[in-house]
């Protein structure tokens, strides 16, 4: 049976995500900082999402700590502060630059619990002009197995904006 999380029709949701990505876009245009960039990402797709989207935001790599991301804008309840790479799910996808997709954290080996509510997530990286990763954005949600490749492609699609355009 289909997952409930799912059951807006695939396209409705792949659309959405283009339509957000063409709002995020409009907004950051001539914006050169990149906290008012991911600020304004993770607003407006927390928006676009509702309830499906529980957290929704961004860990970037600290500067001073090449190995180390630390919080970064988001909406939603208390996240953790740092998060090495290399653990977790945001510290996984930092490490391995790849989107990464969890349909249940309590099975993913060393899953950093900021709010014992979620229970799937998506974290996708964000890289710089340059190639560089610079954020990752990770998005939670209180269903089990919320996100699929649709997802994943919207939200790659909207990463690869971020900190790439003028
Ligand atoms: N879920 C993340 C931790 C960050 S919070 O959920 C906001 C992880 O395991 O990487």
């Amino acid at each position: 049976m289909e997952n409930a999380a799912h059951a807006e029709p695939p396209t409705d949701r792949a659309e959405r995500y283009a339509q957000v990505r063409a709002e995020i876009a409009a907004v950051i245009a001539g914006e050169p900082n990149v906290i008012a960039r991911l600020a304004s990402a993770s607003s407006l797709l927390a928006q676009a999402f509702g309830e499906r989207f529980f957290w929704t935001g961004f860990y970037v790599v600290d500067p001073d700590k090449q190995n180390e991301l630390v919080v970064g804008p988001y909406q939603g309840t208390l996240g953790c502060l740092r998060i090495p790479f290399g653990k977790g799910v945001c510290g996984a996808c930092a490490a391995q630059r790849q989107s990464i997709i969890v349909p249940d954290v309590h099975a993913f080996p060393g899953h950093i619990a900021c709010d014992a509510r979620s229970n799937s997530e998506i974290v996708t990286p964000v890289f710089d002009r340059e190639g560089a990763l610079a954020a990752v954005l990770d998005i939670d949600s209180t269903r089990f197995d919320a996100f699929d490749a649709i997802d994943q492609l919207g939200l790659e699609a909207i990463c690869a904006d971020l900190l790439t355009t003028d």
